[in-house]
């Protein structure tokens, strides 16, 4: 089980394998290892095999990486797609799965990202499940609707959904990149629903899984929306590309 909270990277197109390399080497020098919290990195795929490399020198357990997307298929004719089973031999060792930028630039549909969660179960790894509506739902009063219909149908196919190892991240979509957040207190309200429609799921099981909030986290704001009821962990982009910053939140 991943330790609480959880700060998680989410690099999107940025840095490449020499800027990645350039930012782990600071990272591992002013970052040390500790045990109450679990730190990931989601980079480009192409930047990953290297960085696990470097960390693996290093001796360092204590950061994880994932791949921020992935095909269902174990193997095939997908130009530009990328396997479970290839992220897993890359180093990854956890999966993004339904980030916005999927759903609403390139069209993935929540039977999609079941898709790809059954194909994290399969390989062994945690998936990390995306959800959040866009602005124009919240205010038409679906934001509940939306991201209960994400929960349920993106872990629908999960086999042993009662033992299966995943996280959840609420990102609402108009906050992601725009200097939005939602307040500690709304993102709470909707932990806190996610959090019972898991428990509908999967019983006291639910408490054990990791919500993220993300959406215009910084180093301001990192420390006052982990303290928030039900918020256990971030999912952080823009404020993770410099290592300062990141190290402030990692460290909040
Ligand atoms: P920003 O932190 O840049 O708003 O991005 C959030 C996000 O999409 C993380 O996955």
């Amino acid at each position: 089980m991943l330790k609480r909270p959880v700060l998680a990277a989410n690099w999107k197109m940025h840095l490449g394998p020499v800027a990645a390399g350039e930012f782990m080497r600071s990272f591992l020098e002013r970052y040390k290892p500790r045990p109450d919290r679990t730190v990931i990195f989601f980079p480009p795929a192409v930047s990953l095999a290297s960085m696990t490399a470097m960390v693996r020198a290093a001796g360092r357990t204590d950061v994880l990486f994932g791949v921020q997307n992935i095909h269902w298929a174990e193997k095939g004719a997908f130009t530009g797609e990328t396997s479970a089973e290839m992220a897993k031999e890359a180093g990854a060792g956890i999966i993004l799965v339904g980030h916005s930028e999927r759903r609403h630039v390139f069209g993935e549909t929540d039977a999609q990202c079941a898709k790809k969660c059954l194909a994290a179960a399969r390989v062994g790894l945690p998936f990390l499940l995306c959800v959040g509506e866009k602005m124009a739902q919240r205010e038409a009063g679906e934001t509940a609707a939306v991201v209960t219909r994400q929960l349920r149908e993106g872990v629908a196919q999960v086999p042993n959904l009662i033992s299966a190892e995943f996280l959840i991240a609420y990102e609402p979509v108009w906050a992601i990149g725009t200097g939005l957040t939602a307040t500690p207190v709304d993102a709470s309200a909707i932990h806190t629903l996610l959090r019972s429609e898991l428990g509908a799921m999967i019983g006291t099981r639910a408490a054990e899984i990791p919500i993220l909030y993300g959406g215009s986290v910084g180093p301001g704001n990192a420390a006052t929306l982990l303290a928030a009821n039900e918020i256990d962990g971030l999912l952080v982009g823009g404020s993770s590309l410099d290592v300062t910053t990141w190290i402030k939140i990692a460290e909040s």
